[in-house]
């Protein structure tokens, strides 16, 4: 496989690539919501039909206790080393609507300032649906030009941003056919588009809702106003007590398992450019916020956090009216590093929750999804692969970042499958995932067709 091949196809191609991928994301395959069940299925027949047309041999809509996985293959050999890709065809709620420039499933092409060249802007164009599509047309691009070095299998599932809670079983039942050399994941994010990057380690994730109750029924805020427990002033407590002044979490135990790092790794960490007045500007804040003596880069990628996702309760309808709520609520994430397990810290919340509610109220936490936190190594055939296809196609060497984010299935592969992923990303942190106007850089879902074939043929030279 020789580059310029490559090059000489997408530039033939790239018109077509684009409008496929735009097909695509007028699909609006909302996971979270029952009213785009028809959507879903629809948008998996649509994944199954680009494989199929791209070249795959065989491709089936494998059903889950939730939305089906659409799997496909193509063996060429079965001496072969081969290559599992996972990705998600469901994309978030695109609410709130009104702040869309466009509207989110009706993709457009706009430039930016960091996309000079362009970006898709539409709900799932980086966040995974352009990414995936990458390396369904990396794939059609090989099979084209008769290149293709291994055997491929897709695993393209539909419940990424629900927690896959469906997948774990899935992936046990489907344990043999899942056989691979290296899981091939585009689903993060490189640092710069002149500073790519490859994610070798994911946060976890303990997603808890807190439910405080008061009094029996909502009240006239005069008449009872200073002697009842308002659960919201209660909640809202409960809350900023989760933080010290250094916005160091106090819920006992939380850092137990967190591994400090030494003085070495962290200068070596600092290396990764980061540009904070760019980073305020992007956001328009006028300075970064987190746990005292660490930089943003760590704070993002190596220590846990706790962030309140959503809070309720009360009369939030238009004007005024002066209630003292019966109820008070609370959707709260927690971000985790290795070692933490989701189940520990999602059972030290609730429990530090349960201590600290005074008892002129009731309180009930329950523990929505979770994941936990990866590692991915940097010196396997897989990484280096993957740092050498990045190489030749920036012409820079891929520095090994962590990703803030979680994908909770990297673990579940290397428990089940014992394999590790490699998190191949080429979007940016700032393309907007889950926001509004979230986009894919033209540049970016080029390079990711162009640099995909070359990890293909150094992971099968190195083997
Ligand atoms: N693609 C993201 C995860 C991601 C984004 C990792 C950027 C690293 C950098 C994924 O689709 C996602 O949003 N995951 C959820 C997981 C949750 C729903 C279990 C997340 O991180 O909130
Ligand atoms: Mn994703
Ligand atoms: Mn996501």
């Amino acid at each position: 496989m020789n580059h310029s091949t490559i090059v000489d196809y997408i530039t033939q191609h790239k018109t077509r690539f684009i409008n496929e991928l735009c097909d695509l994301l007028r699909m609006p395959s909302v996971s979270a919501k029952p009213e785009y069940k028809a959507d879903m299925l629809a948008t998996a027949e649509a994944i199954k039909h680009r494989l199929l047309e791209a070249g795959a041999d065989s491709v089936e809509i494998s059903a889950t206790a939730g939305y089906p996985v659409v799997y496909g293959e193509k063996i060429i050999d079965v001496k072969k080393p081969t290559v599992l890709v996972y990705g998600h065809y469901d994309v978030q709620p695109a609410e709130p609507y009104e702040l869309w420039h466009s509207p989110p499933f009706e993709p457009v092409i706009r430039n930016t300032e960091l996309h000079p060249q362009g970006a898709i802007f539409a709900r799932g164009a980086c966040d995974d649906k352009g990414q995936v599509y990458m390396h369904i047309k990396a794939f059609e691009l090989m099979i084209k030009t008769n290149t293709l070095p291994c055997n491929v299998k897709f695993m393209i599932e539909g419940e990424e941003e629900v927690g896959s809670p469906n997948l774990g079983p899935w992936i046990i039942q489907h344990k043999s056919k899942l056989q691979a050399d290296v899981i091939l994941i585009s689903d993060t994010s490189i640092t710069a588009n002149d500073a790519p990057s490859i994610d070798c380690g994911l946060r976890g994730l303990a997603y808890m809702e807190v439910e405080v109750t008061g009094p029996n029924r909502d009240l006239h805020s005069g008449v009872y106003g200073g002697a009842v427990a308002n659960p919201i002033n209660i909640l809202c407590q409960m809350i900023a007590s989760c933080h010290d002044e250094n916005r160091h979490i106090t819920i006992p135990g939380f850092y137990d398992k967190v591994r400090t790092w030494s003085p070495e790794e962290r200068a070596e960490m600092a290396k990764a450019p980061y540009n904070e007045t760019a980073y305020c500007k992007d956001l328009n804040i006028n300075q970064v916020w987190g746990e005292t003596g660490f930089t943003t880069i760590e704070r993002t990628g190596i220590r846990p956090t706790l962030d309140v996702n959503g809070i309720w309760g009360g009369y939030t309808g238009e004007g005024a009216k002066t209630v003292l709520p019966s109820k008070a609520f609370a959707k709260i994430s927690m971000r985790l590093v290795p070692n933490q397990s989701s189940d520990e810290i999602a059972q030290l919340f609730k429990s530090y929750f349960e201590k600290i509610a005074p008892s002129a109220v009731s309180i009930n936490v329950t523990v929505h999804h979770g994941g936990e936190p990866v590692l991915v190594p940097t010196n396997s055939a897989g990484y280096k692969a993957a740092s050498q296809a990045m190489q030749e196609t920036f012409g820079k060497t891929p520095i090994p970042t962590r990703g803030g984010g979680s994908i909770p299935i990297v673990a579940l592969f290397k428990k089940e499958l014992k394999l590790d992923s490699i998190l191949f990303g080429f979007g940016l942190d700032s393309d907007a995932l889950h926001s509004p106007n979230e986009h894919f850089g033209i540049f970016n879902y080029l390079k990711g067709i162009e640099t995909i074939p070359l990890f293909y043929k150094h992971f099968v030279n190195s083997k």
